[in-house]
């Protein structure tokens, strides 16, 4: 039976407990998406005894900047930043991930310059987006495999793709979004083509042995969007292009909707994920006990929990959760 403080390998990245920082993105990059000494401070607060830390969505393009003070990782200029700020969370002994990413329609004019694209003109954010030409699609997989390439020159010990809330790849998943005609719309099995595409390019470029993650977006918890049988056709082909791990949460509802309450309110699709792969799968939402995180771990519904909101409250979440548990 697994406990929270033992350790897992993802890939070949050895963790010393099964405690992730899920991916909070806190405004404190620069107007470039620059790392800041606020930022890094941030994470090097909360490194003690954490598993892993997953940085905040990293942009990939300038077009798919969500918000004010996001980290970016659209261009080489941005390596010397995540080199210091993976250097400072190594220094205290913890493995850090970055989160890549890109909002497609659910950012706005006013943040981008320009009107936002999509897989479709459908608003899912602010305005209504330009929709995707095929030749722009094939444009952005080499943005987020340039992005992983930087991910990895600036020592980061993992990527995670974001693919989840309502964010650009989820866009193309769910039938709330994706309206399209060609090979990247309709049935299920096209509409997971682009994010499948996305893994596997980026999987080229990291190689076999780079610890690979992928943050699901399981449920749109609406019965015209995602549900949890489409993620389990989903993961398995996640499987196949040779995701290393699953960080289930939410779809178009985002990380914390208001109709889900109490500790652990995505671990019921995290547990049918895990079910239905043989990978390292994490699950969370509203996590705030070390006794409930070590319970689900405990009960193999998960391999890993995602703790957010209980870290920013006390940074030293990891520490004295192992301690308690160890006592
Ligand atoms: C301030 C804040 C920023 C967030 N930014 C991101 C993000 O950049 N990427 C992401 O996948 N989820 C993001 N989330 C969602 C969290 O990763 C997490 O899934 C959610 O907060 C539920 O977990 P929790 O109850 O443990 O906080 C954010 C959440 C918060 C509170």
């Amino acid at each position: 039976m697994a406990r929270l403080f033992d350790s897992i390998k993802i890939n070949s990245l050895k963790l010393r407990n099964r405690i992730l920082m899920a991916p909070m993105s806190m405004g404190y990059a620069d107007e470039k998406g620059l790392v800041t000494d606020k930022l890094i401070k941030h994470y090097i607060d909360r490194a003690e005894e954490t598993g892993i830390i997953i940085t905040g969505h990293a942009y990939v393009e300038p077009v798919g900047k969500f918000n004010k003070g996001q980290l970016g990782i659209y261009s080489n200029e941005h390596i010397a930043g995540l080199k210091k700020l993976t250097k400072a969370v190594h220094d205290k002994g913890t493995p850090i991930g970055v989160q890549i990413s890109h909002a497609g329609g659910a950012t706005s004019s006013s943040i981008v310059g320009k009107t936002p694209v999509a897989p479709s003109t459908i608003t899912g954010g602010k305005e209504t987006p330009k929709e995707l030409t095929e030749s722009q699609i094939e444009g952005l997989l080499e943005k987020f495999g340039q992005a992983a390439e930087r991910a990895v020159t600036a020592e980061f010990d993992l990527v995670e793709i974001h693919g989840a809330h309502g964010f650009l790849l989820n866009q193309f998943v769910s039938p709330l979004t994706n309206r399209r005609k060609d090979k990247y719309g309709g049935s299920l099995e096209n509409r997971i083509r682009f994010p499948l595409e996305v893994v596997t390019k980026i999987r080229e470029i990291v190689g076999k042995n780079f610890p690979l993650e992928y943050r699901l977006g399981s449920d749109d918890l609406n019965p015209k969007g995602i549900t949890i049988e489409d993620s389990k056709v989903f993961a398995k082909e996640l499987v196949r292009v040779r995701v290393d791990s699953l960080d289930v949460s939410g779809g178009l509802c985002g990380g914390q909707p208001s109709s889900l309450t109490g500790e652990g309110f995505f671990i019921p699709q995290a547990e049918t994920i895990k079910k239905t792969v043989k990978i390292v799968v994490i699950g969370g939402g509203g996590i705030t006990t070390p006794e409930f995180a070590d319970k689900v771990i405990k009960d193999n519904k998960v391999d890993m929990v995602f703790i957010g909101r209980a870290f920013l409250k006390e940074p030293k979440w990891a520490a004295n959760a192992i301690k308690k548990l160890k006592k």
